[in-house]
């Protein structure tokens, strides 16, 4: 299978590593690498001049987006799957945005699309989403779905670092996005469950819709105060199906006990849950993200399309209302140093930090 790679940074370059250091007898290969001028030398033969040189290339059957972003993804993957080619991307940008088209393109075109390293990085998760809702209902996910954020929060709370040197070391690990905010506000998880949620329900659960506050105001005295009341601080995302055609989707910071399992998923690891309606609660456990566990996510994809197991196309059988969630939950809440538990909350901002009990 003869592959070619758009963007060769953290995660490109790690797909371009691993496949050249697969055995020949597994049989995929990298033609061509699009990338800024500056990597040509490193690239030598293999360097592409334009986008056509990989989307419209007759010698290459899979196009691997990595390279972040919306509009010019959007434009590459589009012109890839016109052009036959199947599709794997990490993007959850784009494919939080596009996913009918996506995925109504590559079935008329008869060719794969396939974004699980979009979301938990190295998780096995979405082909199993997708082996899960062929045999029962998946009715509620959740779980920490960012690696940056659980990251910074773990360095925080057990090593004592700050919010700003936590998230540089991030940074420097690759687990962060070109601009963390996106992680730090909750856009990166909110992008991954409207991914997941779709996929699930069947249903296009729209990405601007869900509502999420993150993690930017936590120091460490709230780390303090919610240890003394036996709490952990993590940063979650969740979708329980409601109804027909709506969800409850949120994206926020929690306060879990000890004995719930998220409390024990520290640094860029992720952990998922999936409710099943005959296979009960199954749950996923691995990195979240950096360069080699996204990286193999995508090398996987391909595994897939070569075996033909990569045929699965999700159609949106009508948009997803997404309910607001504030009113009906219990929060912990920290103003003026004082924190107390309350019944729902109107208005993240009229506190220093909230989260949600979970
Ligand atoms: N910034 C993302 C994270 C990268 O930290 O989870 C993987 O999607």
């Amino acid at each position: 299978m003869n592959v070619g790679i758009l963007g060769c940074g953290t995660i490109g370059g790690g797909v371009l590593k691993l496949i050249d250091d697969l055995p020949a007898s597994r049989n995929i290969k990298v033609l061509k690498v699009f990338d800024l001028p500056s990597k040509k030398e490193m690239l030598g033969d293999r360097f592409a001049e334009s986008i056509d040189e990989v989307c419209q290339n007759p010698e290459i059957d899979v196009v691997i987006e990595a390279m972040g972003g919306d509009k010019f993804p959007y434009e590459c993957i589009v012109k890839a799957l016109k052009n036959k080619k199947s599709v794997v991307t990490s993007n959850k940008e784009t494919v939080s945005l596009h996913i009918d088209e996506f995925y109504a393109l590559a079935k008329e075109n008869g060719v794969s699309f396939m974004c699980e390293a979009s979301v938990g990085g190295g998780i096995p998760l979405i082909c199993s989403l997708i082996d899960s809702i062929k045999v029962n209902d998946v009715d509620r996910i959740y779980g920490i779905i960012n690696g940056t954020t659980n990251f910074v929060l773990t360095k925080m709370e057990k090593e004592g670092l700050s919010m700003e040197d936590a998230l540089n070391e991030a940074k420097r690990l690759g687990f962060a996005e070109f601009d963390a905010t996106a992680d730090i506000e909750g856009l990166d998880m909110t992008r991954k469950i409207c991914i997941l949620s779709s996929i699930a329900y069947g249903g296009y659960v729209p990405y601007s819709e869900i509502y999420h506050y993150g993690i930017s105001k936590v120091t460490k005295e709230i780390f303090e105060d919610l240890k003394a009341k036996g709490f952990t601080l993590k940063f979650v995302a969740e979708s329980r199906r409601t109804g027909e055609k709506s969800a409850r989707v949120s994206v926020e910071p929690v306060a879990v006990t000890k004995d719930n399992p998220l409390s024990a998923v520290n640094y860029e690891f992720n952990s998922v849950y999936l409710n099943c309606s005959s296979n009960d609660l199954l749950g996923f456990y691995g990195k979240g993200a950096g360069r080699f566990p996204t990286a193999t996510a995508m090398v996987s994809d391909v595994r897939r399309i070569m075996e033909n197991a990569g045929t699965y196309y999700y159609e949106n059988s009508g948009n997803f209302e997404v309910d607001n969630f504030l009113s009906s939950e219990k929060y912990y809440v920290y103003k003026d140093g004082k924190s107390e538990i309350v019944n729902g909350v109107k208005d993240v901002s009229s506190y220093d930090f909230v989260a949600r009990i979970f």
